[in-house]
């Protein structure tokens, strides 16, 4: 599905003497390369504070650890994601509400947002799937409206553009209170092991966050509230700092390669490619395509039999894991419960080539 190997040789020299000088500098924890990379990102993002971490399972753990949530609060997020947002809401003692998703574009459905708010939500959580931002403009009002929190879970969404009605324009992740991501290597900005990152604008939000990464300590030895250890690696930053900068033309790479996937399948009358928000960049951290003649797993197992790799993302949504499912009626969902069964994504990375993509098309068109 990526190309991880093609992608490092092309900085293969950077690379090497960024992790050899943390080698050499000892600087392994909290390094030069962390503070660094950290400020690039701010930069890069235009937010006022990006606090580093372990992983962007803990960056959403953390965020949450902030608001001082109590017991039984709700949290509203997509049902159709990857477990880890509804894991930390769980792991609090809090309770994920899940939410059904839009069927055009995957993401958190607002209507279904308005139908499960209650007196006990505090917080909402969108997550911009496959590299495309959820709908934040009705998302703010929302949160305005009901006074409610939003983080966003930007772990496949990081280089994405947001644009208002009124034409300006915001980055992924720095929209709500707290954004998140994942640093998880096939990301559009990947390290070379576990690494995440918190973004917000809000001092005070910035402040307590960057004590719960620390065991919940400001000064050595002084422990304030209760924290985590959670620290993105002094060699992680040092490969992040020299990614960063290739980021755009990254995300540029997988959109080329995603409109000439969707211009080539355009005549296939049994597959619906991807929709593109005219509120979102879509930075196609993943091309999911609908296939609409119910043969989804045979047209897997036959791109599979090509040696063509394809995935399910994501084969059960949130509400019927085992770990959720007492007390959740299935009928709620019934987007997720159709993209479970129709959702394939093909391989798309910055190394991906015209060729390949015409093989992967052909091979496609092949499939009765
Ligand atoms: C939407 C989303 N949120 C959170 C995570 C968790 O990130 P990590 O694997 O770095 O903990 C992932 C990782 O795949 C993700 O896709």
């Amino acid at each position: 599905m990526v190309d991880l190997k093609t992608q490092y040789k092309k900085i293969e020299l950077e690379v090497d003497e960024a992790i050899k000088e943390v080698i050499t500098t000892s600087n392994f924890i909290n390094g030069r390369a962390v503070k660094e990379f950290a400020s690039d990102l701010e930069n890069y993002l235009s937010v006022k504070h990006v606090i580093p971490c372990g992983n962007g399972t803990d960056a959403l753990q953390i965020a949450l650890m902030a608001l001082n949530l109590k017991p039984g609060d709700e949290i509203l997020t997509s049902t159709f994601t990857f477990i880890a947002t509804a894991e930390v809401i769980a792991l609090l003692g809090l309770t994920p509400v899940f939410v059904d998703v839009d069927p055009d574009n995957f993401n958190i459905s607002i209507d279904e947002i308005r139908k499960n708010i209650t007196s006990k939500t505090k917080v909402i959580i969108p997550v911009h799937l496959y590299g495309q931002c959820a709908n934040m403009e009705e998302i703010t009002k929302i949160a305005k409206e009901k006074g409610l929190i939003i983080i966003e879970d930007t772990a496949q969404a990081i280089g994405s553009n947001y644009k208002f009605k009124d034409g300006s324009t915001k980055s992924a992740g720095t929209i709500g209170d707290i954004g998140t991501t994942s640093f998880f290597p096939s990301k559009n900005l990947g390290c070379y092991g576990d690494g995440g990152a918190i973004f917000t604008d809000n001092d005070e939000l910035a402040e307590q966050m960057k004590m719960i990464t620390n065991h919940g300590s400001r000064i050595k030895y002084n422990h304030e509230i209760v924290g985590v250890n959670s620290r993105l690696d002094s060699i992680q930053a040092a490969i992040l700092k020299i990614k960063l900068p290739l980021l755009d033309s990254y995300c540029s790479s997988r959109r080329k390669s995603a409109l000439l996937y969707s211009k080539l399948l355009a005549d296939v009358s049994w597959i619906k490619t991807p929709l593109i928000e005219d509120y979102s960049e879509h930075v196609f951290h993943q091309y999911t395509l609908q296939i609409k003649n119910g043969k989804r797993d045979e047209l897997k197992e036959f791109l599979d039999s090509k040696n063509i790799s394809s995935m399910v993302y994501y084969p059960i949504p949130l509400h019927k894991q085992k770990v959720f499912k007492k007390d959740i009626n299935n009928d709620d969902y019934p987007v997720s419960n159709l993209l479970e069964s129709n959702v394939l994504s093909l391989p798309i990375h910055t190394e991906l080539t015209e060729e390949t993509i015409n093989y992967i098309v052909k091979t496609i068109k092949q499939f009765k």
